[in-house]
């Protein structure tokens, strides 16, 4: 059976890598003053640019074989036809069916699956206007006023992503609050600014199971009945985002205010579905779907561009060269960007759940690297936190840097001094310090490697691009690394045992570890008279 680690190409990039070892990324720019135009390209709106990244031609070559030679071409036309490629759990994954804007159908078990998607848009197109123009009315008659997401993961991360970045956009009436967290002072502390007769809560949950957001969303309720006195009306305040419309209903939910998507929509691929209903309602439904055009536009670029030009591709082949041939074990994000400060939280859980594995599709053990640990957060901010480790420390950790060019009104210069901070880092983290010279022990070595994204303007459409472009990125280190990117048993797990557990608080259990039985104990003593 075929072995990555055994194959020609990879072994010739372990050859190439240890002739490399001591090449400086600087050097490659003196040999050829083309290497910035060569090493970066446009896609729509969104500029990349990967020439102070340490690969030679003869790396970036090597690489795009690697790409050539893996089961990429495959997989990626099986994921956009709705072939079953989350083999674990038996499903497809069809995030890019909810952005197609192409004609014709998408069979799935032997159904289109177009008509149910244009349906769950035209759905979340009538509501979010009703609710923008104040139309749809709470249970006294008044407009609604403040929009409450409660879900986590992936029913929280990308909306809550989104309608920060898109902040400026936002519908100047309506606030938007995202509850996650099962520490009930997240809810309390969101509910306690909240008058029920104006509030629309959204239960987003693809399973309408996780503990989480049914506990928060039973709290919400509660709340709501307990201060809208006699006439308060559940249904007019609660809507939900599900796979499962029966137990939305249980909830209180009326079944013409469940908006549906589908088993073969990952929870972390899901923003694209019902679930971005809170970007539709903040920035409305023409920004919702312009998010889509610049995602869809992005899918249509991964489809049919050649390797070697192709912004996913490239970006996970470099990933692929810091972590298993360079040693590199994280991967910082850092958007100089206010606006996209919980990118690099929306950017950990895709990666990290997709790509945080360490069996290949048929369940054997990979004998390499997987998904990086990705982190980070925003410049300028974190030039003044985390930067000096990785000027000076003993980690190799390469960044994607991004920004977006266009200035607010009033704010250029703000804007320049952020964007000329950017490129100093980058620049520095690739020249070093000279003053000292190599001999100073002061110095900065340099030869740090970073990539940078350029967005023409953080606009709906060019958000909707920069996430399909992580996403698919992620995706082609999954087909390489041949993991199956859309389960989550681990995460499974601690869902599991925290049921147990709470099942068992009452009862002296022996089967946990004598650790967790020890803390249980302590635990007990605040929850059972
Ligand atoms: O974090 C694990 C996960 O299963 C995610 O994939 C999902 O986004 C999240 O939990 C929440 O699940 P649900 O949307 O079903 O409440």
């Amino acid at each position: 059976m075929f072995q990555l680690t055994r194959s020609v190409t990879w072994q010739a990039l372990q050859g190439l890598q240890q002739q490399t070892a001591d090449d400086r990324i600087r050097d490659y720019f003196a040999a050829d003053p083309k290497r910035f135009e060569k090493m970066s390209l446009r896609v729509g709106g969104l500029f990349l640019d990967y020439s102070k990244q340490p690969v030679s031609e003869a790396v970036l070559a090597k690489l795009i074989e690697l790409a050539d030679h893996s089961a990429l071409v495959q997989r990626r036309a099986q994921m956009f036809s709705g072939d079953i490629i989350n083999v674990t759990e038996n499903r497809p994954v069809l995030h890019t069916a909810l952005r197609n804007l192409g004609e014709g159908p998408l069979m799935v078990d032997g159904q289109d699956v177009m008509p149910e998607i244009q349906r769950t848009r035209e759905q979340i197109r009538a509501f979010s206007e009703a609710v923008r123009s104040g139309a749809w009315t709470g249970f006294d008659g008044q407009r609604i006023r403040d929009v409450v997401n409660i879900g986590i993961g992936g029913s929280d991360l990308g909306p809550n992503m989104a309608c920060r970045a898109l902040l400026k956009h936002r519908h100047p009436e309506l606030n938007f609050h995202f509850v996650s967290n099962v520490d009930g002072a997240h809810i309390q502390k969101v509910l306690s600014r909240l008058d029920p007769a104006t509030t629309l809560f959204i239960v987003s949950t693809k399973t309408f199971s996780t503990q989480e957001t049914l506990l928060n969303a039973h709290t919400a309720r509660r709340w709501f009945l307990d201060n809208a006195g006699p006439e308060a009306d559940v249904g007019a305040h609660f809507i939900a985002a599900s796979t499962n419309k029966a137990a939305a209903m249980e909830f209180g939910i009326r079944e013409e205010n469940v908006f549906e998507f589908w088993a073969w929509v990952g929870g972390r691929y899901s923003m694209w579905s019902s679930i971005g209903l809170p970007i539709a309602l903040a920035i409305g439904f023409e920004g919702f779907m312009a998010m889509i055009e610049g995602a869809y536009e992005m899918d249509q670029h991964f489809l049919s561009a050649p390797t070697a030009a192709n912004m996913p591709v490239l970006m996970a082949l470099i990933g692929i060269w810091h972590i298993n041939f360079q040693g590199a074990e994280t991967q910082a994000i850092v958007p100089y960007d206010q606006a996209l400060h919980q990118l690099p939280a929306f950017l950990q859980q895709l990666d990290m759940e997709s790509n945080g594995k360490s069996v290949d599709i048929f369940g054997r053990p990979v004998d390499y690297k997987t998904g990086p640990i990705v982190w980070g957060q925003t410049g300028s901010n974190g030039q003044h936190a985390f930067f000096q480790l990785l000027h000076q420390g003993t980690r190799y950790v390469p960044i994607d840097f991004i920004a977006s060019l266009k200035p607010e009104p009033g704010m250029e210069d703000h804007h320049f001094a952020l964007l000329t901070n950017m490129l100093a880092q980058a620049n520095a983290f690739m020249e070093g310090s000279a003053e000292g010279g190599e001999l100073d022990p002061y110095s900065c070595p340099g030869n740090r490697p970073s990539s940078t994204l350029l967005l023409d303007e953080l606009t709906p459409k060019n958000l909707g691009a920069l996430i399909a472009l992580y996403e698919h990125k992620v995706f082609v280190q999954g087909v390489i690394w041949n993991i199956n990117s859309f389960d989550q048993w681990g995460v499974q797990l601690g869902k599991r045992i925290a049921g147990e557990i709470s099942e068992r608080l009452d009862a002296h259990s022996q089967d946990f570890d004598a650790s967790t039985q020890g803390l249980l104990a302590l635990v007990r003593g605040h929850f059972v008279s």
